[in-house]
């Protein structure tokens, strides 16, 4: 069984569970997201809910890379980490007003406005601090993004943007607003996105739209296609970094950019989640009368993605190379959700061996919580264990 590299015997001085980053991966796919972003000059803003680790975001900052935000306490992570302000962009359908202020005062690069309600508050918001707001419409395009409905944000159904029937009414209303001034335009279908026929879809939308706009006299001088792009979570060995040549290229292709138009996206997963595992040692094997249970000392508290969307991560046991045996792999939350998979092949499990749930960089430490008074995970880093 192929197994990821780790430093197993660094390991074992450690309390378990906690995150271990590999860096040379990480700067691999930064320089690999920046050679083909820049192939057509987009601009990549890394969404830093898939991993607001500062070590992690201060490594994405030094890359150059600007930050998308969905929260005030995002928009403070990023600018603490070294990202521009006048690279950060700021989406969310419910902005409070201390975060709409935190993003004035830092004069952020755009926000990403999602109703016509919130854009009042901007506006008004912007006049009482004499400033002007730069701001993309977020478009709900009806884009179907074929993943799971938990991560599915493009259809109507969804709470995000502005519903293309609306749009008209919303542009009147901005005719009337002096402290916003509308750059762009920007969706965000959904996430773990591999087929890459949603993405053109949305460029086809985009197009659409942006030409009933050119009829109306509207030029923008950005677009933004959020983020979305999937990585491979069965084979994180093989493939650990996403195809960015492809999903740039596809778009590239299809989209019909005006003069000193600008691109931007807004990659989370594609960008941190191989790079992460969660590190976790085997409790106790225990024999039920129909299965075997691996049970582990990290839960849905370190790790929810398995439990909330039902989500597949490789599981290996980075202590044994015996035969492989058949085992449910369970954590110690009392809730019978707390389940990493089942029926997973791992070399024979003993207790104390150290078991690496792979692909967690995204979605994973970020969303730990103390749920049964547990504490919360620590990370370790590849080039500083
Ligand atoms: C507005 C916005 N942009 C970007 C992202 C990043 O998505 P992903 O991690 O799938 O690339 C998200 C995540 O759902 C998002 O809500």
């Amino acid at each position: 069984m192929l197994k990821g590299t780790f430093p197993t015997d660094k390991f074992k001085a450690l309390t378990t569970p906690f995150y271990y980053y590999n860096i040379e991966l990480l700067k691999e796919t930064l320089n690999t997201v920046k050679t083909e972003a820049g192939k057509y000059g987009y601009h990549v803003h890394y969404a830093v809910k898939a991993n607001a680790n500062p070590r992690i975001l201060s490594t994405i900052a030094e890359y150059g890379l600007g930050a998308d935000c969905v929260s005030g306490g995002e928009i403070q992570a990023a600018l603490d980490a070294g990202f521009p302000a006048g690279k950060i962009v700021y989406a969310g359908v419910g902005k409070a007003d201390w975060e709409i202020n935190l993003g004035l005062d830092n004069n952020i690069f755009c926000f990403n406005v999602e109703s016509a309600a919130e854009l009042e508050v901007l506006n008004s918001l912007a006049a009482a601090k004499d400033k002007v707001a730069s701001i993309a419409l977020r478009i709900n395009p009806e884009v179907d993004a074929h993943t799971h409905a938990k991560i599915t944000t493009g259809m109507k159904e969804n709470k995000f943007g502005i519903n293309l029937s609306q749009l008209n009414s919303v542009l009147d209303t901005l005719k009337g607003m002096k402290n916003v001034k509308l750059i762009g335009i920007h969706s965000h279908i959904g996430s773990q996105i591999t087929d890459m026929s949603s993405f053109r879809n949305l460029v086809i939308r985009f197009n659409e739209i942006l030409d009933e706009l050119e009829a109306q006299g509207i030029t923008l001088e950005n677009i933004n296609f959020g983020g979305g792009l999937g990585i491979d979570y069965y084979h994180p060995n093989h493939l650990s970094i996403p195809a960015f040549d492809n999903y740039f290229a596809a778009i590239n292709k299809l989209l019909k950019v005006r003069p000193r138009q600008q691109v931007h996206f807004e990659p989370g997963r594609s960008v941190v989640a191989q790079c992460g595992s969660l590190i976790s040692r085997v409790l106790y094997v225990k024999e039920g009368e129909t299965k075997k249970f691996c049970i582990l000392d990290a839960g849905f508290t370190e790790l929810i993605r398995p439990a909330m969307y039902d989500a597949y991560h490789r599981i290996e046991n980075i202590s044994s190379d015996e035969a492989v045996e058949l085992y449910d792999v369970v954590g110690p939350i009392c809730e019978s959700s707390d389940v990493f998979g089942k029926e997973v092949e791992l070399n024979k499990a003993h207790r104390g061996d150290l078991i690496a749930l792979r692909s967690a960089g995204a979605y994973g430490e970020v969303m730990a919580s103390q749920y049964n008074c547990r504490k919360l995970p620590k990370a370790y880093y590849s080039d500083t264990l």
